[in-house]
């Protein structure tokens, strides 16, 4: 198996869970977030890896690493994954997330066609969905009608340099299924969390709520904090990446909303609450204006990947925002 961006928070839950089954697990990261050396180097004292430095930009590095051997499993996690940077750099957002993944595309066409190859694509793939009517009920948003969330039948719709450039190679993806008869799956992801994520303010909320909290670092609230959210812990999502490798005839070609659903959602306020009682203290965050393109909910409809590969969430929020906390506290050096 190949992990592409494997040394991020995603790729080095994964690698560490398929390595622990037996797979032969490589890497390929170019160290470029913050937390990436320091994932490779905990992965490294537990299983014997392959790792590659390189950057998906980089043709030539791409196609050393997809000659080394014929994988039967591609990961493809390295992107650029921060919508405000996206804003401020939209040439690089694009050179990396929409011609990055078309650079994979091509290598594994080329190496390893045959290959169960899954993309991390991201809900923000339909936009602001302002046609979805959404209410106040108990402090929190919800949607007026769409009780199981949104599904992968609704339109697609960019927004933000970083949904077009996902959003691009999330339909490079889809199509190479369809006209070379590759075996690709997107994967859009809604918020996921858990150990080994470097949360910042611009990505990954619930890792850094429970950072700043734990660190007593400036914690801010873009909003009113009654913001909805569909969370997913990564044993749950990694769980749903091994289906995908073993049923690829279900799901060759196939895009998938994949999140915490209905039933795992969290609201800003929810999260303050929880931190709090886990905690035993209170947090007092700041509030600033709603950021631009925010949506007040956003809820997966999980029922297409649930019905297709039987699979359902199966770590409650609270016991995964617990398991978050105890690695924060564990590893507080890191964040200094
Ligand atoms: N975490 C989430 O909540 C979430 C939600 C939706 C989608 N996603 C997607 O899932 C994937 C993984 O997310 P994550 O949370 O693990 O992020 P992450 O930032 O922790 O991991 C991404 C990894 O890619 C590497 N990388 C970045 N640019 C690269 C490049 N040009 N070449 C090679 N490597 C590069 C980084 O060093 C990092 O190790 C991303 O594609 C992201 O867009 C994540």
């Amino acid at each position: 198996m190949l992990i592409i961006g494997g040394a991020g928070f995603i790729g080095v839950n994964a690698a560490h869970s398929f390595a622990a089954q037996g797979w032969r697990v490589s890497l390929f990261d170019n160290l470029s977030r913050h937390g990436a050396q320091s994932n490779l180097d905990w992965l490294r004292q537990r299983h014997n890896v392959g790792f590659a430095k390189g950057d998906i930009r980089d043709r030539e590095a791409l196609d050393k690493i997809f000659a080394e051997r014929p994988y039967d499993a591609v990961l493809h996690l390295a992107a650029q994954v921060a919508v405000t940077t996206s804003v401020v750099n939209p040439r690089e957002d694009f050179e990396i997330n929409a011609m990055g993944t078309l650079n994979v595309l091509e290598a594994a066409r080329q190496h390893c066609p045959q290959a169960s190859l899954l993309f991390a694509s991201t809900n923000k793939v339909y936009g602001k969905l302002e046609e979805l009517q959404v209410v106040e009920r108990s402090g929190r948003y919800a949607y007026a009608e769409q009780e199981n969330g949104v599904s992968e039948t609704q339109s697609l719709d960019f927004h933000s340099p970083y949904g077009c450039s996902k959003g691009a190679a999330d339909q490079y993806v889809v199509d190479y299924s369809r006209i070379y008869g590759m075996n690709g799956t997107a994967f859009r992801q809604s918020c996921i969390y858990g150990p080994r994520q470097f949360g910042v303010e611009d990505q990954g909320w619930l890792a850094w709520f429970a950072i700043a909290a734990l660190l007593d670092k400036k914690l801010t609230i873009y909003g009113d904090g009654k913001q909805v959210r569909d969370v997913l812990h990564v044993g749950d999502l990694i769980r749903a990446y091994a289906l995908v490798i073993e049923q690829p005839d279900k799901a060759r070609g196939q895009a998938f909303n994949i999140g915490g659903g209905p039933r795992h959602t969290l609201s800003l306020l929810d999260l303050i609450a929880l931190l709090e009682q886990r905690l035993g203290r209170k947090i007092a965050p700041g509030f600033g204006d709603w950021r631009a393109g925010d949506q007040k909910v956003y809820v997966s409809d999980i029922s297409k990947l649930e019905q297709m590969l039987g699979w359902t969430p199966q770590i409650d929020v609270a016991q995964g925002v617990g398991r978050l906390i105890e690695w924060v506290k564990e590893n507080r050096a890191l964040f200094a």
